[in-house]
């Protein structure tokens, strides 16, 4: 089947710079949700028709393979975005055609059109709206049947008062598509090719009219402006946190939650509030989410707590974990079961095997870590010379005492203790206590000085 996307508006309303379509819904460009949802189809012919930011949109779907792009140079009307990708268009197969700014539209609401299209109808998505102005109304004889779609501009007093709405989403025949869309006319209030005029074509051709409604209404809203984006917004992450705690999550509050990728959850899992997921997020069996944290591509296995204000970025944590308050673990951080990660605790690139600890101020990067070693509060690894970056290997029950420094690249053997305060700039050798500190000394008699008076 082929599906055409209509993308060329310009979207002036949103008074940004960037197109309309790929400002995003759900942490996705509005058009590459539309795109994603298009691709459920099977073996789709995807055509997407640009004009305003061709160039920009182009690139943006630069990573989706098989997406043909059609131009509309001036937007003369829904009805001349079609004419000009028409000879992209594949006359055995059916045409779906959808919109760029309407980006929640979902796969199973398309079916029923597609069904009607391939059964040589015209499957038309409608809804019934308490105040419908501003939309395309349909038209029904005296039977009932869909018969045409007057535009709002064009509408008279007594159709103004009709409270089914043009969604703009149909489905039908190529071939015929194309004869009826080379047959518009722009003789109406706006001056523009309306696709609309189809429906009265397809009707007098004696093609079924066959009208299906979403499941949802915000399925078939559009984006106009930013104020509808936020609205959409709302709906779309109040809609994704019923679906968690349909699946069983506990979501402290399911208006405080942003999830912006997928997210997928094991039995019992918890999210406290304000918490964004971004990216593919997977939390294991009874995994629990402090307050106010940030997962982006993260996988976080069963029994392990993430507390308030934690930052996790392409990290990969264990069973059992602790991580947080105020943890920040960057991309590459692997810890394994039972590590604790405490706050002001920074790891990048960094492996820390099961049932090690660092509970407070340290940073570990590009650093491999044994099991059971305790880093002490405010170790560093100083990993980078200002020109490369360099490894810490740091052995199994090692000890790391406080406010040490690991001057990369070392090696802590395994069962060392490091004494607190040490730079380490050499291998520290294994069951033994390696320290670098000044002798201390105390000096009696001295005296502090004292705040000289002014004359
Ligand atoms: C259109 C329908 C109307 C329906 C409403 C639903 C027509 C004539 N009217 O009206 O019946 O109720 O949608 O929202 O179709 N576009 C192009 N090229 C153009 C014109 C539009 O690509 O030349 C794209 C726009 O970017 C937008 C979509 O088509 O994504 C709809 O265009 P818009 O002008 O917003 O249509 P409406 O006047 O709202
Ligand atoms: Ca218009």
């Amino acid at each position: 089947m082929n599906i055409l996307i209509l993308a060329a508006g310009k979207g002036t309303r949103m008074k940004s710079a960037l197109p309309k379509v790929l400002h995003p819904v759900g942490g996705q460009s509005m058009l590459a949700r539309v795109v994603g949802t298009a691709s459920k189809f099977d073996n789709p012919h995807l055509v997407v028709v640009l004009g305003h930011g061709a160039q920009e949109v182009q690139q943006h779907l630069a990573s989706h393979a098989n997406l043909q792009f059609a131009t509309q140079a001036e937007q003369l009307g829904t009805g001349h975005a079609v004419q000009c990708a028409s000879s992209a268009l594949a006359d055995h197969a059916v045409t779906l055609i959808l919109y760029g700014d309407v980006p929640l539209i979902q796969f199973e609401s398309l079916q029923p059109l597609v069904k009607a299209a391939q059964a040589g109808q015209l499957g038309l998505m409608t809804l019934s709206m308490a105040n419908p102005h501003g939309y395309g109304r349909i038209l029904r004889d005296a039977e009932g049947a869909a018969v045409g779609i007057v535009e709002q501009k064009d509408a008279t007093p007594a159709q103004q008062v009709i409270s089914e709405v043009n969604t703009g989403i149909l489905a039908c025949p190529t071939a015929q598509l194309k004869t009826w869309v080379n047959r518009l006319s722009n003789n109406n209030a706006q001056g523009e090719y309306y696709l609309t005029d189809i429906i009265a074509m397809a009707h007098a051709e004696g093609l079924l009219v066959r009208t299906c409604q979403p499941a949802h209404h915000w399925e078939v809203s559009g984006v106009n402006s930013r104020v509808q984006q936020a609205e959409l917004e709302r709906i779309w992450q109040l809609h994704q946190a019923e679906k968690l705690m349909v699946e069983g999550v506990q979501l402290l509050d399911p208006a405080r939650i942003d999830l912006r990728g997928t997210l997928h959850c094991g039995a019992d899992v918890s999210i406290d509030v304000g918490c964004v997921f971004q990216g593919n997020v997977t939390l294991g069996d009874r995994v629990s989410i402090g307050p106010y944290c940030v997962l982006n591509n993260v996988s976080i296995a069963a029994g392990t707590r993430v507390d308030a204000y934690s930052h996790l970025t392409d990290a990969t944590v264990g069973e059992n974990a602790v991580v947080g308050p105020y943890a920040r673990l960057r991309p590459g951080a692997k810890l394994g079961n039972e590590v604790h990660i405490g706050n002001f605790v920074e790891v990048k690139n960094a492996t820390i095997a099961n049932q090690s600890k660092a509970n407070h101020l340290a940073y570990i990067g590009d650093a491999q870590i044994g099991e059971r070693v305790n880093v002490g509060a405010g170790t560093i690894t100083c990993n980078y010379d200002g020109a490369n970056k360099h490894l810490t290997i740091i052995e199994d029950d090692v000890f790391i005492g406080s406010d040490t420094q690991l001057v990369a690249p070392v090696t802590v053997k395994k069962g060392a203790t490091l004494g607190a305060g040490t730079t380490l700039t050499k291998d520290a050798p294994e069951n033994a206590l390696t320290v670098s500190r000044t002798k201390q000394i105390t000096i009696s008699g001295w005296k502090r000085p004292v705040k000289s008076t002014k004359k």
